[in-house]
């Protein structure tokens, strides 16, 4: 008889026995190999040049667009709850703010300028990033200098982009974050942040693979930053484009990035895993983009599913795919989240 019970075990049966080790929420949690922590996150904020200014933007449920003034007291609670850092984008909306070139991107008075420095002033803890781009600043809304027929002049937008990111460096952000897509930027920073002595202080954050597509709108809408004709096709990766983003994204690295981010995010999950394999040594980065934050919200809000547990499933995915930091507008969410 004792023969008999131990032979109930045998062959094959033992491997597809699976659920015990999950059996528990934390052999659950276990299973990842990165499991979403407070510092894995980054929060986007959107400081306009109109200092009282505190406004819900309609199309991103819960974001504002605030002025200097207000930033303080915002972000007070949310470093209480454990904020370990944000990326500051300009959105001017002084009329004279907007010229060809994107002048007032790098305005020593400027909401990002200041910006940057009453960040690090008053929170000495957080982490700041600064997005460099000359969308919300030029008058076109593209994020480069533009040819007289319209199209991109690389050289001189590169030019202006290495320019805009020293500046903030200098200002004070830990990290600067070209979002623009020019050709050659990652190399002009890298080569400017050395000459100026400030290279190993500062930490280039490149948007390398950033696709072209509908999820932006709400961002455009929240900063303004719409384009007057045309659209980014020349300078966005089309979204099939899985062979030309690991050629951005091992561009990016000989050219001296930090880090490597893909954007948006959900949609492109492949990219992400793509840029953890070439980007071995270095952490990925992912933006959950203010189109995907948008459709979340919408879905919840027609019953669709439960806001909370689609944002964990969204992000665990980004993270299963590769990324260990995530730019998302539900941080503070997921600091409270984070705390149950
Ligand atoms: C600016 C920039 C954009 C985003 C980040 N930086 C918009 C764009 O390229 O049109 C998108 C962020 C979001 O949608 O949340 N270059
Ligand atoms: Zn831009």
């Amino acid at each position: 008889a004792s023969t008999a019970a131990t032979s109930v075990s045998v062959s094959g049966d033992i491997a597809s026995q699976l659920h015990g080790g999950y059996s528990h929420p934390l052999a659950r949690a276990w299973q990842a190999e990165r499991q979403l922590t407070k510092s894995m996150l980054i929060y986007p904020i959107f400081i306009t040049d109109n200092p009282d200014e505190s406004e819900l933007i309609p199309s991103l449920p819960g974001q504002r667009r605030m002025g200097l003034n207000k930033v303080v007291a915002f972000l007070q609670p949310l470093v209480r709850k454990g904020l370990k850092s944000v990326i500051l984008f300009g959105v001017p909306l002084a009329p004279s703010a907007k010229d060809t070139l994107g002048t007032a991107a790098d305005d020593p008075q400027g909401p990002v300028m200041a910006g940057i420095r009453l960040v690090r002033k008053n929170f000495p803890q957080l982490f700041v990033v600064a997005d460099v781009c000359l969308c919300e600043y030029t008058s076109h809304g593209h994020c480069g200098i533009l040819h007289e027929d319209g199209s991109l002049n690389n050289t001189l937008s590169v030019d202006r982009v290495s320019d805009v990111a020293m500046a903030y460096a200098e200002a004070g952000a830990h990290c600067v974050a070209p979002s623009d897509m020019n050709d050659g930027r990652i190399r002009a920073i890298k080569l400017k942040l050395i000459e100026s002595g400030i290279a190993h202080r500062v930490v280039l954050m490149s948007y390398a693979a950033k696709f072209s597509g509908c999820l932006y709108g709400p961002f455009r809408d929240a900063a303004g930053s719409v384009p007057s004709f045309g659209d980014r096709k020349c300078y966005q990766l089309p979204p099939g484009g899985r062979g030309l983003a690991r050629r951005a994204i091992e561009r990016d690295i000989a050219e001296g990035a930090d880090i490597i981010m893909v954007k948006p995010a959900t949609q492109y999950l492949d990219i992400i895993s793509d840029a953890k394999e070439i980007g071995k040594n270095m952490p990925i980065a992912a933006y959950h983009v203010s189109g995907e934050y948008a459709m979340i919200h919408a879905a919840a809000k027609a019953g669709v599913f439960d806001l909370k547990t689609m944002a964990f499933e969204a992000t665990e995915g980004i993270l299963r795919a590769g990324a260990s930091i995530v730019v998302s507008y539900f941080t503070p969410d997921f600091l409270e989240w984070l705390d149950t």
